[in-house]
């Protein structure tokens, strides 16, 4: 049997499997010694009252007979469908259910939207980045190209400069793991490159939920154009902790177009072939987000970590110490001090000061000598591991 020799070019392990083991290997080693986890973005409150409670009634429906349910739509429920078109209704983008795709989560998405287009589109992916992208493409085979964000465009990277035609480009805003976040403009030229070059964005929205600059889209689609070129995947993790109930939604616009096909419909036929929905469970708890209660209650969960964003921000402020992200999303990210790499500065946080975070470089080759704090951790661990960064 002849394999996916592609699968044999993925680094050897992922980036935040590689993050537990040597966490794992540590706690082996000292026994005892208690961590703070500030490394995986991993919500660390539990699900909200309105969410558990429409769970409950959920399994509830499944438990009798006359409300039980066996498959469900593959696309989603419409109840949720139209929640969402709700949802975006409120940022002023108007959707059509058809449009809108559930989904298991984003990182399934990332990968999946990926069947739409030929092998043969050059992928351009911002380095550093969520390190999945890079995998999905890798697994296609696709040739990556990569767009440098640096400390010089703030983590920002413009379009492209070269005359590449058909372009599959990836946009993460507000970014994972820098926190940068593109404002209208920005987002707005990358955009009229995709219409002018006849490519595709695919805009990772997983961190949207975070933004509270009113200047700062939380959608591509409030973007003009944007609906012939761009598709958005988002996530209930980050918003309302689903990253273990697992639910999302991707948006393929019926706007868009490529060689007189309509990827909206084409989408649709695949997933008919490929998935059979999300479970009704997980559905039920995403729709409660978008309830009254349920929106109080999540955004108090996000006013926590914003909060913590804050606090352990204020340890690079205070220090006079480059940084980015915090203010629209939940990630802090720095550079390291003294020029240490990112890896050597994982290993002496950890040792030193019993703090795990995540190495820059873990997310592209610009990433070295940076790294990653994430503001999901509780408060008490955070004020903890404020407390002694700011003796570092
Ligand atoms: C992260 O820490 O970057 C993310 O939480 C990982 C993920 O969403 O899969």
């Amino acid at each position: 049997m002849i394999i996916n020799s592609n699968l044999k070019k993925l680094s050897k392990t992922y980036l935040f499997t590689q993050v537990t083991e040597k966490v794992e290997n540590y706690k082996k080693l000292n026994p005892g010694v208690k961590l703070i986890n500030l490394g995986v973005g991993d919500y660390t409150l539990p699900l909200c009252d309105a969410v558990v409670k429409k769970l409950r009634e959920a399994v509830n429906n499944l438990s009798k007979k006359e409300t039980f349910r066996g498959y469900g739509p593959e696309e989603g429920y419409l109840f949720l469908r139209e929640s969402v078109k709700k949802y975006y209704k409120t940022k002023g983008v108007d959707l059509d259910t058809d449009e809108i795709f559930i989904s298991d989560g984003a990182n399934s998405d990332i990968g999946n939207v990926l069947e739409l287009f030929s092998k043969d589109n050059p992928v351009l992916i911002p380095d550093p980045v969520y390190p999945a992208y890079v995998d999905a493409n890798i697994i296609h085979g696709r040739k990556i190209e990569y767009l440098n964000a640096t400390q010089e465009n703030n983590f920002l990277p413009g379009i492209p400069k070269d005359e590449v035609k058909s372009r599959i480009i990836y946009i993460c805003s507000p970014n994972n793991p820098t926190g940068a976040t593109y404002n209208y403009s920005q987002l707005k030229a990358f955009v009229d490159y995709a219409l002018e070059t006849g490519s595709v964005i695919m805009f990772d929205a997983a961190y949207e939920s975070f933004i509270k600059d009113q200047n700062l889209p939380s959608s591509i689609f409030s973007i003009e154009g944007a609906k012939k070129c761009a598709i958005e995947i988002c996530s209930f993790s980050k918003i309302a902790g689903f990253t273990g109930v697992r639910c999302g939604y991707t948006v393929i616009p019926e706007e868009m177009v490529y060689e007189d096909s309509n990827m909206n419909k084409i989408y649709k036929r695949r997933l008919a072939a490929r998935f059979n929905g999300v479970s009704y469970i997980s559905q039920m708890g995403a729709n409660a987000v978008f309830s009254r209660e349920g929106t109080e209650q999540v955004n108090e969960n996000l006013d926590y970590f914003r909060k913590n964003a804050k606090i352990l921000s204020s340890v690079f402020e205070k220090k006079g110490i480059f940084y980015t992200g915090a203010k629209n999303s939940p990630y802090i990210w720095f550079k390291c001090p003294s020029g240490m790499s990112s890896w050597d500065f994982f290993d002496y946080l950890l040792e030193k000061f019993n703090i795990v975070g995540t190495p820059g470089v873990g997310f592209g080759k610009n990433g070295e000598n940076f790294f990653r704090l994430s503001s999901f951790g509780t408060l008490e661990e955070t004020e903890l591991a404020t407390e002694k960064l700011l003796k570092l």
